[in-house]
């Protein structure tokens, strides 16, 4: 299959110096990359700035940094795909002005105005035409089941990879993940604490059995 895969953070841009980000190292989208590369995958790697290297071979590896950047990227590279999974922990906000010089140190305190970025998993169905399957991740700290299933409605997803991120050693910058699957036919299920590599290989065997028309 051909697959499109986001990793990694975004940066959003105060000034020429400063940046809007997350935690995000690029490890778990990197992992389901190297897993699907390995099992004999075309590979579009649509991925924000990180310190890791790129598993090898890969269809394609588009570098980018902002919210906006991943969207044009995604928009321009998802057709043709069999399969989508956005890994990436994309900003949900940004600087609505992006100051031309670096801010200097005036005041006591200093007021940012943010403006929401582009949602790229809601417009891949309704705005991109993505008919292949289509994965997003939750990211949550709270109410994680109830988050996910609201996201997997809402953004028309095949599966939603929920996280609780307000685990220690799992998740954002964790060598370890642990995860639970909710389904569009309301089935879930959960892959418990282990390697990046090893949830990634059975993520992608599952999107594998998704394409193919069922659920495992
Ligand atoms: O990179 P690591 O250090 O290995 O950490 C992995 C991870 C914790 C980042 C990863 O497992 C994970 O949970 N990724 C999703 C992070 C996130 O931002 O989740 P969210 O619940 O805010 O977003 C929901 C979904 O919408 C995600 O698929 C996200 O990629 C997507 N999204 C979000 C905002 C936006 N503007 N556009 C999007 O496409």
């Amino acid at each position: 299959m051909r697959l499109l895969l986001t990793a990694g953070p975004t940066r959003e841009a105060i000034d020429p110096v400063r940046y809007i980000s997350n935690r995000s190292s690029g490890r778990m989208g990197y992992a389901i990359a190297a897993a699907a590369a390995a099992r004999g995958h075309e590979v579009v790697l649509v991925t924000g700035p990180v310190a890791i290297p790129a598993p090898a071979p890969l269809a394609d590896r588009v570098p980018v940094e902002s919210a906006r950047e991943m969207y044009d990227a995604v928009r321009d590279r998802i057709g043709g795909c069999d399969a989508a999974i956005f890994c990436a922990a994309v900003a949900d906000y940004r600087p609505v002005q992006i100051a031309e010089q670096k801010i200097k140190k005036t005041g006591d305190r200093l007021t940012l105005e943010l403006e929401k970025t582009e949602d790229i998993l809601g417009s891949a169905r309704l705005v991109f035409g993505f008919s292949g399957v289509l994965v997003g991740f939750a990211a949550e700290t709270e109410q994680v089941e109830t988050h996910a299933r609201a996201k997997l409605e809402k953004k028309s997803c095949d599966l939603i990879v929920a996280n609780d991120v307000s685990r220690p050693g799992v998740g954002f910058d964790a060598e370890e993940n642990e995860v639970r699957l909710f389904f569009a036919d309301g089935h879930a299920e959960s892959l418990g604490r282990q390697s990046k590599a090893e949830i990634g290989q059975k993520l992608v065997e599952i999107v594998e059995g998704l394409v193919k028309g069922g659920r495992l």
